[in-house]
């Protein structure tokens, strides 16, 4: 199983919307004669690729994979099917596939054909490599990442609206290798007004499009901003209210012409905004800030994982003009890192990366 989990690591952040599968064929002698990972949405699924580098040998043979083999026929035909017809003896999976058209079907299925079945090996790590997954589908919206870099003081940035780079280039390399995984990166709409940020994922090599999310109800997104130069990096969302569009309508109809795609809610809370890009299949995002949108993450209690890099200065060393309005870090209800589950620290250059889920992963 171990290997399985191995092989499904390279999936990361490559298969939204689906899981992240691997798999492995060992023969009753202790072979491994196959190993499969699923490498994109509508690629072939990780069982696959195992058994057919398995070829013959996989008669009477283990499949291990790291999560339930489908049995219905989405993007790709039913996983079982080949199993059963590969003479797959005995299936040992890390866990049940939530997802409602599979749920213990796939199982089913294979004891069905007296295959034997067995379920919960390598559970907690398959549960962590597939937490947006997990999320979207139990939740309905995207497992969120709230990414904060701040000062010793607690600070994002030195004063209000003034952009302040506060880590360094070994934590901006770390923070860039983190958006080359995620589905979509998030900013309200002040961090875009002070920052004008480009939000692309630099120096890392990604292979599909990043999207890029703007949280603006008042529609104060210029369409000058720069941001719109880096569509061909993945499409710039502009969540907002049904009621700012229309009463605002040629400043929308602008937006749209730099090329942003528009959101229009009702009610674009932060629930139903998430809920909202859970169904563009947005399964994974980093909320970069600034404060009052993470406020708004906490307050709908939807923070999942907490990534903080502190760099080793006080803003107002730093930068000679921290003032009373110094936006400060919102680090949750406890505003504390104490609680973070399965908290690591490490350095990255001057600078410390603390991170933790603020749940347990389920
Ligand atoms: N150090 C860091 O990691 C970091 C990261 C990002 C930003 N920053 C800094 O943070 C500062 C800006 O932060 P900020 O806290 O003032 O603003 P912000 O969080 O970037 O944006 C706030 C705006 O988001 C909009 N918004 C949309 N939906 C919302 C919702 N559901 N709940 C709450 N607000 C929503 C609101 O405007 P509407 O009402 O018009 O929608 C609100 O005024 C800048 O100085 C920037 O440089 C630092």
């Amino acid at each position: 199983m171990r290997r399985a989990l191995a092989h499904a690591r390279r999936g990361l952040g490559r298969t939204a919307p689906n899981p992240v599968v691997g798999a492995s064929v060992v023969t009753a002698e202790g072979v491994v004669v196959g190993d499969g990972a699923h490498e994109r949405a509508g690629g072939p699924h990780a069982e696959i690729f195992a058994i057919e580098a398995a070829g013959a040998r996989a008669r009477g043979a283990t499949l291990y994979s790291t999560l339930e083999p489908c049995s219905h026929v989405g993007r790709t035909g039913p996983c079982t099917d080949r199993i059963i017809a590969a003479g797959i003896r005995r299936v040992v999976a890390a866990m049940e596939d939530p997802f409602p058209l599979v749920r213990g079907r796939g199982f089913g299925v294979l004891r069905d054909h007296g295959i034997e079945v067995e379920v919960g090996v390598g559970r907690e790590e398959a549960v962590r490599l597939n937490q947006p997954f997990l999320t979207a589908v139990r939740e309905r919206r995207p497992f969120v990442i709230l990414k904060a870099a701040t000062s010793l003081d607690g600070r994002m940035a030195a004063a209000a609206g003034e952009r302040t780079q506060l880590t360094s280039a070994a934590a901006d390399r770390h923070a860039h290798y983190i958006r080359a995984q995620v589905d979509a990166i998030a900013i309200g709409s002040e961090t875009l007004l002070v920052d004008d940020p480009l939000l692309t994922a630099r120096l890392v090599y990604r292979e599909r499009p990043l999207t890029r999310v703007v949280f603006d109800r008042r529609l104060r997104t210029p369409p000058t901003s720069r941001l719109f130069s880096t569509l061909p990096a993945g499409p710039v969302i502009i969540v907002t209210s049904r009621r700012a569009q229309s009463a605002q309508r040629e400043r929308s109809d602008g937006l749209e012409r730099a090329g942003a795609t528009m959101l229009a809610l009702d009610e674009p809370t932060m629930t139903e905004a998430l809920r909202a890009l859970a169904a563009l299949e947005i399964q994974s995002l980093v909320l970069e800030g600034g404060p009052v949108v993470h406020r708004a993450a906490w307050d709908a209690g939807v923070v999942d994982y907490v990534q903080l890099y502190i760099a080793p200065v006080a803003v107002r060393r730093h930068a000679g003009s921290a003032g009373p309005d110094a936006p400060a870090v919102v680090l949750g209800p406890a505003s504390t890192l104490a609680s973070l589950v399965e908290p690591q620290v490490r350095t990255l250059g001057p600078d410390a990366l603390v991170e933790g889920y603020v749940h347990r992963p389920h």
